[in-house]
């Protein structure tokens, strides 16, 4: 049966652990591995704006060995010219993977259902995984373990990078705490999921509106941008929302004192991070957008191995 990551809970935590072993692994030879020697090609397809993720997986796809296929979605115009089902078939007839940005996860599930090859989820509303697992990975290289590290993830919890800290968090066996106004948690179900991942892991969930709360006694302190793509007409309202959970100096204060400080990028300085926090000693961004393309590769080759 073919494998697909739509969202993070795909991998269980066993073979989560496998991938970012082999994310690491292929990190430290980047060119040794080559699963997609040919080259064989995998379809980048993009609904919508990115930098790290076209960049890290073109990458990343050549390094093992593949051909990188970047498809624009305006010009496809999927879902009106054509449907989902059909460019599935086309895609899977041309290539050994297919990556999809797009704005609705329901369209990735239906893009797996009909391509007959790997289909791995680079955002949607809904998840980012490829992202946790480069977090993951970032966390591991500077906190030397995951289970038992505490997360806090401050700032908008209701977008894909809330609710893909909290799936694949407690996955790792992190304490994910989740520092953000009412209105703006996490998916209730994915919280409820994310809480039976945590009891076989030893990880947990907790939720709190009060960001001092969440940051306090953390080791890993994330955010991301309070306006995510396709939420631009809610900005003004968001806006005069979150100020209160910037990860501003004053905040990271309350975290260990050798907490590192996550963002997936691109980062809004002044507003959900201070340009002293994002350039300063904790910060660990850049490592974490350069893991994109190890953990990407690990995945990809996980899943067509096993597809
Ligand atoms: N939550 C952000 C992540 C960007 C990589 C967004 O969806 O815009």
């Amino acid at each position: 049966m073919t494998r697909h990551f739509l969202r993070d809970d795909d991998l269980s935590p066993a073979e989560l652990i496998e991938v970012l072993d082999l994310a690491d692994a292929m990190k430290a030879a980047p060119f040794d591995h080559k699963p997609l020697a040919g080259p064989r090609t995998v379809a980048l397809v993009f609904d919508r704006p990115t930098l790290r993720t076209q960049v890290s997986f073109a990458a990343g796809i050549a390094e093992l060995g593949g051909n990188p296929m970047t498809v624009d979605g305006g010009l496809a115009a999927m879902g009106s010219r054509e449907g989902v089902e059909d460019v599935a078939r086309i895609l899977g007839r041309q290539a050994a993977a297919i990556v999809w940005r797009t704005a609705h996860q329901s369209d990735v599930v239906t893009m797996a259902d009909h391509a007959g090859v790997p289909v791995l989820n680079a955002l949607t509303d809904e998840f980012h995984p490829c992202q946790l697992l480069a977090d993951l990975q970032t966390v591991r290289e500077h906190k030397g373990r995951l289970a038992g590290v505490r997360a806090a993830f401050v700032g908008d919890g209701a977008c894909n990078m809330g609710n893909s800290w909290v799936l694949a968090g407690a996955a790792a066996g992190l304490h994910v705490v989740i520092g953000a106004p009412q209105g703006f948690t996490p998916d209730a179900d994915v919280v409820a999921t994310a809480r039976e991942i945590a009891q076989d892991t030893g990880g947990s969930i907790e939720l709190t509106t009060d960001p001092t709360e969440a940051a306090a006694g953390a080791d890993v302190v994330i955010t991301d941008s309070w306006v995510s793509m396709g939420r631009e007409e809610e900005s003004q309202d968001r806006l005069r929302v979150f100020p209160p959970y910037g990860v501003t100096e004053e905040l990271l204060a309350h975290a260990q004192a050798d907490a590192i400080v996550m963002h997936c990028l691109p980062a809004y300085r002044g507003k959900e991070i201070s340009e002293g926090v994002i350039e300063g000693p904790q910060s660990v961004v850049w490592d974490e957008a350069e893991n994109r393309r190890h953990a990407q590769k690990a995945v990809l080759a996980w899943l067509l191995e096993r597809s």
